[in-house]
């Protein structure tokens, strides 16, 4: 696969997680290499990557993550099946990745590896502006990083970030110290079932694309100020 070709296919692979062949540690071992070359703010490498491999404790994170999903998130404005379109084809993308992530949900304890990325030495609670981009800046490359690692041998991988609802309890199964260490995302790593991944629906360069400036007759995203804030 060329470089291309890892970033357009790198997918939210939920209900492709093949359950029944374990992911050697080294492979692992090896994506996080790969991660540790992205950008850091003050070439300061803050990301951690927590490996979870024992069945408890994947067990555990499962657990959590299907509570928040089930009881907070499905019922929420937010639920990615909720997007309200007029466009056929986008509903039904969006429709495909509800049953996908409602999938997710119910199967993460079954999924070989769970790995969860951190920030070290801050938490963003409360942080400035500058501060939130610069810190959470520096573990976000490394995050994507490593998933298209994994994608480039044949693993699966899908950002989440749902179980941060109960971010301490997670923490305290882990042992990872809440008042500095934040976590930031959450993925399952599995083999796939299948190879075949495909570029995703998005939008047109030309709806994002602001020239000398900001346009602001491009379309636009529902506004979360509110919720963003809260
Ligand atoms: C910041 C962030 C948070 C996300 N949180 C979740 C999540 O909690 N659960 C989930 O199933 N997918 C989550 N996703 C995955 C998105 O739903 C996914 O990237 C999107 O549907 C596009 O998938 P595609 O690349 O396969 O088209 C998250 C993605 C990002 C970038």
């Amino acid at each position: 696969m060329d470089a291309d070709e890892v970033l357009t296919t790198t997918r939210a692979v939920r209900r492709r997680l093949d359950p029944t062949r374990p992911v050697p540690l080294e492979v692992i071992r090896e994506c996080i290499d790969v991660a540790l070359q992205a950008p850091a703010g003050s070439n300061l490498p803050r990301t951690r990557f927590v490996v979870v491999r024992d069945p408890a404790l994947r067990a555990g994170l499962a657990d959590l993550y299907a509570d928040v999903y089930e009881g907070t998130y499905r019922a929420s404005e937010g639920y990615i099946g909720r997007v309200e379109t007029d466009e056929p084809g986008a509903a039904r993308t969006q429709e495909r990745s509800a049953r996908s992530a409602d999938a997710l949900a119910n199967a993460l304890h079954e999924v070989d590896t769970i790995v969860i990325t951190c920030l070290e030495g801050a938490r963003l609670d409360g942080a400035s502006a500058m501060a939130s981009a610069s810190l959470l800046g520096g573990v976000l490359p490394a995050t994507w990083s490593f998933m298209l690692a994994a994608r480039a041998r044949g693993l699966g991988t899908c950002w989440t970030t749902m179980h941060l609802a109960r971010e301490r309890e997670a923490a305290e199964l882990l042992g990872i110290p809440f008042d500095r260490v934040q976590q930031v995302c959450l993925t399952p790593v599995a083999w796939t079932t299948g190879e075949r991944f495909g570029r995703a629906r998005r939008p047109a360069v030309d709806d994002v694309l602001h020239l000398d400036g900001w346009q602001d007759d491009l379309p636009g995203v529902p506004d979360v100020r509110g919720l963003a804030a809260s």
